[in-house]
């Protein structure tokens, strides 16, 4: 480069749909590994129950008699075995296995609303989130310049009368996407009845329905409600991930779905990952093959139970009155809120603390929120969720 020449400032020529993109989970993903702070931000598994012990042996045999498949490039939708073997999953867990062209493999759920995404979005159509929302998926769905309109929700999940309403009003959306269990951030379930009138609303007004299971395995007591896939497969869309179940450092999960749809998201896979690692895939295979997804399942749930209910013990000991949160059954999070608080800027002195959590305003779609924020109780010892939430208590009386 010339002396003289002057800097160009790249982010000038950045596409115009970036602008306003912010890096939140990039935040939450730098954050993780701080030493010295107690870590209420990411929904991460904790490391105690990834299951080493038993994928040594899988992997060993994987690179001794399968290098061909295991490390070799694998197609689009997925390795055949490892899709008879998520097939057979679903269809002991939903009552129901995809029909031929039904299922996908995925790198993840990130990638599964990615590939929806691009497979059915254009920039003139919106989506609909419930509100809060997991925001990989509001930013994932806005990323292409859609529209992302959001639904309240309460206690029993999506409000699906002011989705009738919204329905009503027009234009349609493209697609509603929702997380009926244990939901990323709130921690809400959806109540069979909203689901059943969700599903029927849906087929009514032609909206293609995506549910998001990455916690539907994680309820404390192993219970689950029937998923809106079982209840209605030829307008719905399953998505779900291994990330939190299995571990995420594979990055492997499935959409089941209209077969038109899943064929189309296999193509949108060829530009981006083109497949997902068939190491991954063949790994996953293994375990669940072998009969150890269920016994992973039994310590997940002890161990995410515990930490949820002395989660809440602790909020209970420590918040101070007016303070409110959702008492989770299952999955990673639980949800504040502080009333009369910015909790962009409680975030901080917090931070002064050693204690961080998410923020609750990037998880709305629409509505402008600050008083909420998001607590990950997944892999903190019960000593330190309950010293982080008295930290927390401290920031909050300022
Ligand atoms: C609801 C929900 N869906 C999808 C994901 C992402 O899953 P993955 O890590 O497999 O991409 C997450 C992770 O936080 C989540 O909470």
């Amino acid at each position: 480069m010339s002396e003289t020449a002057e800097r160009i400032d790249w982010s000038s020529r950045l596409a115009r749909r970036t602008e306003g993109q912010n890096s939140v989970i990039g935040g939450i993903l730098a954050l993780a590994n701080a030493s010295g702070v107690i870590n209420f931000t990411g929904g991460f598994p904790d490391p105690e129950v990834f299951p080493t012990d038993s994928l040594a042996p899988i992997v060993d045999r994987l690179l001794t008699g399968d290098v061909q498949v295991a490390l070799q490039y694998a197609p689009s939708e997925g390795i055949a075995s490892t899709r008879d073997t998520f097939g057979e999953l679903l269809r002991q867990r939903e009552g129901r296995r995809p029909g031929p062209g039904e299922l996908m493999v995925t790198s993840g759920g990130i990638d599964a609303i990615t590939l929806l995404a691009k497979s059915l979005l254009d920039p003139a159509d919106a989506v609909v989130v419930e509100e809060p929302s997991y925001l990989g998926a509001v930013s994932g769905f806005g990323a292409f310049g859609t529209t992302v309109r959001g639904v309240p929700m309460d206690e029993d999940g999506l409000d699906v009368d002011a989705f009738a309403a919204m329905l009503t009003a027009g234009p349609r959306p493209k697609l509603l996407y929702t997380i009926p269990e244990h939901q990323n951030p709130s921690g809400r379930t959806q109540s069979l009845a909203r689901r059943e009138a969700l599903v029927r609303l849906c087929r009514q007004h032609g909206v293609l329905i995506v549910e998001d299971v990455a916690y539907r395995e994680l309820s404390f007591d192993g219970s689950r409600l029937p998923s809106l896939w079982a209840m209605d497969p030829e307008i719905t869309v399953q998505i779900g991930t291994f990330s939190k179940t299995i571990f995420p450092g594979v990055r492997l999960g499935w959409a089941a779905g209209p077969a038109e749809v899943i064929a189309q998201m296999a193509v949108a896979k060829q530009n981006s990952d083109q497949c997902a690692g068939a190491l991954g895939q063949r790994m996953v295979e293994e375990f669940i093959r072998d009969g150890l997804f269920d016994a992973q399942l039994v310590r997940e749930r002890a161990l995410y139970r515990r930490r949820g209910e002395a989660t809440v013990r602790s909020l209970r000991a420590h918040m101070p009155a007016g303070v409110t949160w959702t008492e989770p059954t299952g999955g990673f999070f639980t949800w504040l809120h502080v009333p009369g608080v910015d909790t962009t800027e409680l975030a901080l002195s917090a931070r002064e603390r050693d204690v961080a959590f998410v923020p609750g305003a990037s998880f709305f779609a629409e509505r402008v929120e600050h008083e909420y924020l998001r607590l990950s109780f997944s892999r903190i010892s019960e000593p330190d969720i309950d010293e982080g939430l008295r930290r927390l208590a401290l920031a909050i009386r300022g």
